[in-house]
């Protein structure tokens, strides 16, 4: 079953003028746009995946996971719902933490050998870019490669439902799809209106089964979604919203979430914190610290919230003059007192207390630790450079910037 071209998420997205029509009030606010998909939040939504898949049209679907997650449980959960809906089911767990285009294309094999019409990722953000991107292929007549950037798909995907596992990437509300190029040892991103799902089912419980590494990799992933999306160029109001709750909530649930794993209030509020962030960044897009890490995951393979929460204070530092009072707010919606204070001791605080979460969710580790050489950096540097991410930072770093940022982590 393909989508018709009049469904809402058929078009990719339409570039907005950069400029204001002279016929606005030169005052107002500029042109944003704000996109997202069916969200249903709470304990047991995982167990509608079926029912949706059905109202979806779908008869057959490719539930696509990966080998934790189906460790976990909740992928074969997934699989029962479909069935007790009515609907057949094909089970793709071929996806690695950086998913890769040449496993999008095994996916996108069996979809087709399967006779699939419906697409669920059950998962964290590498199996639900992976699934996006099989959704992709099934429904282009032409490989990723020519799809990478923004705005180049032209089919949107079949019906697809996400349903998250962890609290950081969001990849299950958001317009961006990121697939390694293996052969080119490059984080790849394709931005569209076409890869945000039809709905995004978000069930807390399901945060339950993650250890303490991955909620502070996947939480600190989402704290610099909120972060990023708040001081990007393409900021809104709309957006503005998302990203400070994400930051109260997140700021204030992650070491707790750490600290008691069954807490489902505290793992609820982490969830919701991501999926506020997430609806922040996919329409106010990322910055600096998102291209450093996409560069470092292509060429090292290095887990990416890891990657983000390694460079995330230096950026800041980096970035802070050029933002003085949007990173002000953000401190203030991560509990930082600011009242009375001046902005280069507010700067100090901010950068320090970035640090002390990190530090204290269990991730001490500086990149060399994790097997970057000096000599890799002038690379990592041109590859960051290069990642549509950068477009939106606040401040527009040159190659040797990045060098120095990459330098001070090592
Ligand atoms: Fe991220």
């Amino acid at each position: 079953m393909q989508r018709s071209p009049s469904h809402p998420n058929g078009s990719t997205s339409e570039s907005l003028p950069t400029s204001k029509p002279r016929s606005i009030d030169p005052s107002g606010p500029e042109l944003r746009k704000f996109f997202a998909p069916e969200v249903v939040f709470g304990i047991g939504a995982l167990q509608l995946a079926g029912q949706y898949a059905r109202n979806l049209g779908g008869s057959k679907a490719l539930v696509v996971s990966d080998p934790g997650v189906v460790a976990a449980g909740w992928a074969q959960q997934v699989v029962a719902s479909v069935e007790a809906a009515g609907l057949e089911s094909t089970l793709f767990t071929r996806v690695t933490p950086n998913p890769r285009m040449d496993e999008a294309s095994a996916g996108a094999i069996v979809y087709a050998e399967q006779g699939c019409d419906v697409i669920i990722a059950v998962g964290g953000g590498s199996a639900i870019d992976c699934a996006k991107c099989i959704g992709l292929l099934a429904a282009n007549q032409v490989g990723l490669r020519a799809l990478i950037g923004i705005d180049n798909v032209g089919a949107p995907m079949p019906p697809t439902i996400c349903i998250p596992t962890t609290a950081g990437t969001s990849a299950d509300v958001s317009q961006f799809a990121v697939i390694v190029d293996r052969d080119k040892k490059r984080k790849r991103l394709i931005v569209s209106k076409a890869v945000v799902p039809d709905i995004s089912l978000i069930d807390p419980t399901t945060l339950t089964t993650m250890d303490a590494f991955l909620t502070a990799c996947t939480g600190m992933d989402a704290l610099i979604h909120a972060l990023e999306a708040y001081v990007s160029l393409g900021r809104s109001p709309l957006t503005d919203h998302h990203a400070l709750q994400a930051m109260r909530l997140i700021s204030s649930n992650l070491q707790k979430s750490i600290d008691e794993p069954n807490n489902l209030d505290y793992r609820s509020n982490m969830m919701l914190g991501s999926l506020e962030a997430g609806l922040a960044f996919s329409n106010a897009s990322l910055g600096a610290v998102h291209a450093m890490a996409h560069s470092l995951g292509g060429v090292l393979d290095l887990p990416h919230g890891l990657c983000n929460a390694m460079l995330l204070d230096r950026v800041v530092d980096f970035n802070y003059g050029h933002a003085e009072q949007r990173y002000r707010d953000a401190a203030t919606a991560m509990g930082i007192e600011v009242d009375g204070i001046g902005s280069g001791e507010i700067r100090k605080r901010l950068v320090v207390e970035l640090r002390r979460l990190r530090e204290a969710a269990g991730l001490r580790d500086t990149l060399s630790q994790r097997g970057v050489h000096r000599t890799e950096v002038h690379e990592l540097a041109e590859i960051a450079l290069n990642d549509p991410c950068v477009v939106t930072n606040p401040r527009q770093p040159c190659q040797r910037d990045i060098e120095v940022i990459y330098e001070e982590s090592l």
